[in-house]
């Protein structure tokens, strides 16, 4: 099936279930920060299991569910569970859950991720708000999927990916909750291995600031379709070989569950302010 109608298909059977609501804010939760959320009113949960024609997630500490309410006026959905380019999708398939939202009235995406940290002002614990991306999966969810006018257009541009005003309000926010920030360049990898010593090197000197998976496949396809992009690289470790222990997904995942508390207490702001 063309993927327009398959989303139309996803989109049609979520607006049933949550009676049309709305959303104005998307969040992408990255590696175990999908229950780092505030509470929300009239909350609706569709898992992604029910919902015709989209993804499935396959790993552990990620949920699979969209989760709608409203926090404070603002009507939100949040992604609990996202996809991996390393869990064998193919490129094309990442445009389903952004596009999905889009049509769903997403305004502005907050699109977050583990990652490992080539700054030493950016340790573990610390946020990486992004600046902007270096597209090193050396892979593109757009090719041959940008033929359809409600997609966007195919040639766009990406000098401010990420959204200026929506960055200096969470590094406010930040500084409020105390919580150590600062903006940096993401670059993504394909994984699902982590960087050798001289990748991390070779990282450093391109200009990036942290290394991740996943956000830049999913930011490249909400900015095609008009959607505000925000970056949010919760550091878990960093890079290879810049400390002597070696990296593991267990301790990505007990970084991020330790990241939850300040990362609930952001959203609370951004929900509200942004
Ligand atoms: N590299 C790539 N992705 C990551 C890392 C890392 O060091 N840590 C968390 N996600």
């Amino acid at each position: 099936m063309p993927q327009l109608a398959q989303i139309k298909k996803a989109v049609s059977f979520i607006n049933k279930k949550t009676k049309n609501f709305k959303p104005q804010i998307g969040l992408i939760a990255g590696s175990g920060l999908g229950w780092a959320i505030p509470p929300l009113e009239k909350k609706v949960i569709v898992p992604y299991t029910t919902i015709p024609g989209f993804l499935q997630s396959t790993v552990p500490g990620h949920a699979g569910n969209l989760i709608f309410g409203e926090y404070k006026g603002t009507k939100i959905v949040v992604m609990q569970g996202r996809f991996h380019f390393y869990e064998g999708y193919q490129m094309k398939e990442f445009a389903i859950s952004v596009r999905t939202l889009k049509m769903l009235g997403v305004e502005k995406l907050l699109v977050s991720g583990a990652v490992g940290s080539m700054d030493k002002q950016l340790p573990p614990g610390s946020l990486c708000v992004l600046k902007d991306h270096i597209n090193f999966m050396c892979n593109n969810p757009l090719i041959g999927n940008s033929r359809e006018p409600e997609f966007g257009p195919m040639f766009f541009d990406l000098s401010e990916a990420y959204d200026k005003t929506m960055r200096k309000v969470t590094l406010a926010a930040c500084k409020k909750i105390g919580l150590k920030a600062k903006e940096g360049v993401y670059i993504a990898v394909t994984g699902p291995n982590f960087e050798t010593p001289s990748e991390i090197q070779m990282f450093k000197k391109w200009g990036a600031s942290v290394v991740g998976m996943s956000v830049v496949p999913e930011v490249l396809v909400a900015r095609q379709c008009g959607i505000k992009v925000l970056g949010l690289a919760v550091v878990t470790n960093m890079g290879c070989g810049i400390e002597k222990k070696p990296l593991s997904h267990e301790q990505t995942i007990r970084e991020s569950k330790k990241a939850e508390i300040n990362f609930k207490k952001l959203m609370e702001i951004l929900f509200v302010k942004l």
